[in-house]
């Protein structure tokens, strides 16, 4: 290890869709790992992973946990970003790094975080003046786990916007892209776009899912309540009104995740082949 690499990295959301991978990514590069987690009886690390108990959105638990690490890994929870400034003063003032898993507004040729949380959390590391490396995020692959129970059933999948166009990410993507960024600091103060390789309608990336699958036309209102149950209404609805739009403006494709990786991102099949015991793929055997 050279002494630009951090000798351990504060992971937050270590149990979670991107975290778990992270880990795994920061310990085959031995990188020393620490994660922050709320129940520590429950996670399941590798034994290298030293655990500390301890909630994102109280600071003095973020700053008990960041003493003595070189670099962050950060997610926000939820959508309010009230508080992260003092979340983000916390980790500056411990280490020389951190890594944000932010989103991306990717349609309409906009660029930047999303508004809300994502824009908030950004702007309070900015502000910290720590380097940053801002990970903006697309809708991720693993969004689509959520059509799982009916494809195991043998249903049709329930769509509000088939021809919504996204650009599906992999959540090892972006795990990857955050271990460069966590232990390389030429990536710091840069944003980086992460979206899949490939423009996909709901419809398609259905069909790829579940080949020979049914695709069934879900009112608005419908699916709202469905995914209430849930994400809750806010999220929920936000997040239709959100799909609406993208049957006219299709989200972008980046190339970010080549640029720092040196590989295209990996494709949307890739990640269904990646999850086939989670929809239990005949395709796949
Ligand atoms: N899904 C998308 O399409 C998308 C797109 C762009 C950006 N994002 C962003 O990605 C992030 C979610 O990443 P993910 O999908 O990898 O995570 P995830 O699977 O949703 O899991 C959330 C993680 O955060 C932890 N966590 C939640 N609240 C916490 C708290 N108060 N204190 C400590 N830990 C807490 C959870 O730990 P526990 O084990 O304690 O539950 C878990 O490890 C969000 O910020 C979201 O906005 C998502």
């Amino acid at each position: 290890m050279n002494g630009q690499q951090p000798r351990t990295v504060l992971v937050t959301g270590a149990t979670g869709t991107v975290g778990r991978h992270l880990v795994t990514a920061l310990l085959d590069a031995d990188v020393r790992v620490r994660a922050l987690v709320r129940h520590p009886g429950t996670a399941r690390f590798p034994a290298a992973v030293e655990v500390v108990r301890g909630d994102l959105l109280v600071p003095d638990d973020v700053a008990r946990a960041a003493a003595g690490a070189n670099a962050a890994f950060l997610l926000w929870p939820g959508l309010d970003g009230t508080g992260a400034d003092a979340v983000a003063g916390a980790l500056a003032a411990r280490v020389d790094r951190v890594v944000y898993l932010s989103a991306a507004e990717l349609q309409d040729d906009r660029v930047g975080p999303k508004d809300g949380a994502w824009a908030d959390v950004e702007a309070a590391l900015r502000a910290t003046g720590v380097g940053a490396t801002f990970l903006r995020a697309g809708g991720f692959a693993a969004n689509t786990l959520g059509w799982a129970p009916a494809i195991r059933a043998g249903e049709p999948v329930a769509l509000p916007f088939p021809e919504a166009v996204r650009s599906p990410v992999h959540e090892r993507d972006i795990a990857d892209v955050a271990a460069a960024a966590l232990q390389d600091p030429r990536h710091a103060g840069t944003a980086y776009e992460i979206t899949g390789p490939e423009q996909l309608t709901m419809r398609r990336q259905a069909e790829i899912v579940a080949p020979g699958g049914i695709v069934r036309h879900q009112a608005r209102a419908e699916a709202e309540a469905e995914m209430a149950t849930i994400m809750g209404r806010e999220y929920a609805s936000a997040a239709l009104a959100y799909w609406a739009t993208l049957e006219a403006s299709p989200e972008r494709v980046s190339d970010d995740v080549e640029r720092v990786l040196g590989r295209p991102a990996r494709t949307y099949a890739a990640w269904t082949r990646d999850h086939a015991d989670d929809f239990r793929l005949a395709h796949a055997k």
